[in-house]
């Protein structure tokens, strides 16, 4: 259950996650189901979806539906409520005005609501083994499903286990306690207890309370979100709970993100034959209006550009850069400062950086493919995909030592180097000086040929498909199975 999945609707990884793990799973004997809002641009791409089950009131409206099909592979169910979900311009969070949209509560709550009956088997004939919950915009189901169980031993019964995975323990649902009678659940949910969380009331904190497995997307995320310092208010629950906490670096769908294949990029190129990705960076550059040169790094950004991203960091480590003629390319969207702050540089650096603001999934492959490294300056960093597709593409990842970034890059220090393990740049503690140490290490590198040739194939060749991950998954739900 989920708000969002690639390719159907993306506004970061937790889609790439979504429309990826089930497709892992598929050859280990795992069917599923991926439950989605319908928004509009997801319908668009859906027409054949068909009506499953009729839901006469679902929060309100005229009555909603949920429909399914199968999209890439994936067995997709839809949540038609066009009350709640078939609204023009903004994106699955946002209104077009920039702002949350006002009923977001209602929104997640029916999405959640909608899992739960499904869960239980009251929808179109099909009873999943097990729930897996993605994010606070599904974590309500485990309220629904935990009341479900307050009607006696049999009704117990009929609830399967559940799991809750945790993207970014940043974004916790959290709403005014007074919109709770809207959201069908007993009195008892929200008290303490339940989902009140700090005189409001959270439903990421329905997962971690009710959910039977909690996992995170990386082992260091898994850890950092037990202490104060980075468990935003829930680290008291997550160490009560903590022996059902697992953490599980995400992977890479390579069927997307291989420059070999990838349909997005000028000219294909792997791990044996990596030069052609030369002809990536000169295109990129001709594109981005940077100056057409080889014998300096070229370092991107795609992200979203948010304090927890740490770009500002990167605007301050900029002298460094400059001081290496190395050339910057940013693609993001996020808070107005960082964005004009970006393409501020741009305009005092013609030539040298370009900033693009806007989502741009094709033009993400293309810098991918055509930058030399790309930074990763996260102050906190729950998995990342972005350094993940950096390694795929020889695209050396300069990182944060935290959270996923921390598990998956393997800093180029001096023994890494001498042992061939080296895969980017890590740098710590997450400051600005420290990430410039890190730029000023990876041109010093780049300008070593040989040796900036053997990281990158290195990087390309390290294991960061799916395959462990979806394994690491079945065993979860093996557990939850098994301890029924
Ligand atoms: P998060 O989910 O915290 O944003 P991740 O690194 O896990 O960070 O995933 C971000 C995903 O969104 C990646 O697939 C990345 O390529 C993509 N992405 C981020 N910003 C942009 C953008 N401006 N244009 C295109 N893709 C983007
Ligand atoms: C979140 C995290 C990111 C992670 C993604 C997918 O958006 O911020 O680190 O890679 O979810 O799990």
């Amino acid at each position: 259950m989920t708000s969002e999945c690639y390719p159907l609707v993306k506004t970061g990884g937790l889609a790439d996650v979504v429309g990826a793990l089930p497709l892992a799973l598929a050859p280990l004997g795992v069917e599923t189901r991926v439950l989605l809002p319908a928004y509009p641009g997801v319908r668009e791409q859906l027409t054949a979806a068909r009506k499953i089950a009729a839901i006469p009131d679902l929060f309100g409206g005229p009555g909603a539906l949920v429909a399914g099909t199968t999209a890439e592979g994936l067995q997709v169910w839809l949540v038609e409520a066009p009350h709640l979900f078939a609204r023009k311009g903004g994106g699955p969070y946002i209104g077009p005005d920039g702002n949350d949209w006002p009923d977001n509560h209602l929104r997640f709550a029916a999405l959640s609501w909608v899992g739960a009956q499904i869960a239980l088997g009251k929808v179109g004939g099909w009873k999943p083994d097990v729930v897996h919950l993605h994010d606070w915009q599904a974590a309500l189901t485990a309220a629904y499903l935990h009341a479900a169980k307050g009607a006696g031993a049999a009704a117990a019964k009929a609830v399967p286990p559940s799991m809750l995975t945790i993207h970014n323990l940043a974004f916790q649902g959290v709403f005014p306690h007074d919109v709770t009678p809207a959201l069908k659940l007993p009195a008892t949910a929200v008290t303490h207890d339940g989902i009140e969380y700090w005189g409001n009331i959270s439903y990421l904190k329905a997962g971690v309370q009710w959910c039977d497995r909690l996992g995170t997307v990386s082992p260091t995320y898994a850890r950092e979100i037990l202490t104060h310092e980075q468990g935003m208010g829930f680290d008291g629950l997550l160490k009560a709970r903590a022996d059902r906490l697992v953490g599980i670096v995400n992977g890479i769908d390579d069927r997307i993100w291989d420059p070999a294949t990838d349909q997005h990029v000028a000219a294909p190129y792997s791990a044996r034959r990596i030069a052609p990705k030369e002809f990536n960076k000169a295109a990129l550059q001709v594109e981005l209006g940077l100056h057409v040169r080889t014998d300096v790094p070229l370092f991107c950004v795609v992200s979203r550009l948010t304090t927890q991203k740490g770009f500002d960091l990167l605007l301050e480590a900029m002298p460094v850069l400059h001081a290496r003629g190395a050339q910057l390319a940013v693609l993001g969207t996020g808070d107005r400062e960082i964005q004009d702050a970006f393409q501020r540089l741009a305009e005092t650096h013609k030539g040298q950086v370009a900033t693009v603001i806007g989502f741009d999934e094709p033009m993400s492959h293309r810098f991918q493919a055509g930058a030399d490294a790309i930074v990763v300056p996260s102050r906190f960093e729950p998995c990342g995909l972005t350094q993940l597709y950096g390694l795929r593409y020889g695209t050396l990842p300069v990182v944060a030592r935290v959270g996923g970034l921390a598990d998956t890059v393997i800093d180029a220090n001096e023994a890494a180097l001498r042992d061939g393990v080296a895969t980017g740049f890590q740098f710590s503690p997450v400051d600005a000086m420290q990430l410039g140490v890190a730029l000023d290490r990876a041109c010093a590198l780049f300008a070593d040929t040989l040796a900036w040739q053997r990281v990158q194939k290195r990087a390309m060749t390290r294991e960061v498909g799916w395959g462990v991950a979806a394994g690491a998954y079945l065993d979860q739900y093996q557990r939850l199975l098994a301890g029924r």
